[in-house]
């Protein structure tokens, strides 16, 4: 276990951050996909489809070839929503990283540094709902390289967001993630954060039954 230091986000790592936030988002939607097919729901449109082909065509073979399509249509649609959000996400802040984390104030984007290399990552910035921008900051953008994962990094990297925060008079930090990413929501309950709520961002991820979590950590002896 190679040891690493926090620090702060430098131009020569901007190659190395958006890799590691792009992979980390990419790699949950295999389990979207899971989620998805495990949803009752979904599993009667597909029981549906077969039966209406089934009766259309009274072929087995192709009211199977059809359900095959429409599974392959189905992950083909929960990848592209997945690789959409990082190809917004890399447009938008982690496009001028400096800009965007470094010279915007209360902002900040720490990287975690093992054996030279960038292995993690983490950013604070003012939240997007203009009514929390007094009270709080929002952690952003967290992701650990896989080979890195389990030593303790993302815990150092949400103390340091926590700590950013409380050096800045802030009472609170809130961050969201998705119902399928079981490791972030567990790291982040294990740090004391608590889910104030959960939401479907669009009609077709409410369909999908995909949900985003939201949560919050109440900095303990701020006003
Ligand atoms: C979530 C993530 C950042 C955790 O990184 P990490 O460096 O491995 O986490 P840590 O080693 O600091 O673990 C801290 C705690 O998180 C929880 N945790 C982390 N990985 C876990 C896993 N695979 N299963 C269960 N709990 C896990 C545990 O509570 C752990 O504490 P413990 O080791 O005392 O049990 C990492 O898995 C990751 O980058 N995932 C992909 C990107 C992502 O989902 N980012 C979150 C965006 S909101």
């Amino acid at each position: 276990m190679a040891p690493y230091r926090i620090r702060q986000y430098e131009d020569g790592d901007y190659e190395a951050v958006r890799t590691i936030f792009a992979r980390g988002i990419t790699e949950h939607a295999p389990a979207a996909y899971v989620h998805m097919l495990t949803h009752p729901q979904a599993q009667l449109l597909f029981l549906a489809l077969f039966l209406a082909v089934l009766a259309a065509s009274g072929s087995l073979l192709v009211s199977l070839v059809a359900v095959l399509l429409a599974l392959t249509g189905g992950w083909f649609c929960i990848r592209a929503l997945w690789t959409g959000y990082v190809q917004q996400s890399l447009r938008s802040d982690l496009l001028d990283i400096r800009r965007s984390y470094l010279e915007a104030a209360n902002s900040c984007l720490w990287v975690a540094e093992a054996e030279g290399a960038v292995v993690g990552m983490v950013g604070a910035i003012l939240p997007q709902d203009p009514s929390e921008r007094e009270h709080a900051l929002e952690l952003k953008r967290m992701s650990v390289g896989r080979e890195h994962r389990g030593q303790g990094i993302a815990r150092a990297l949400c103390r340091t967001v926590i700590r950013f925060a409380q050096d800045r008079g802030y009472s609170a930090v809130v961050l969201s993630t998705s119902m399928v990413q079981d490791s972030a929501q567990r790291l982040y309950e294990s740090m004391g954060f608590r889910r104030v709520s959960e939401r479907s961002p669009s009609r077709l991820t409410s369909f999908l039954r995909f949900s985003v979590i939201y949560y919050r950590y109440e900095i303990p002896g701020s006003r």
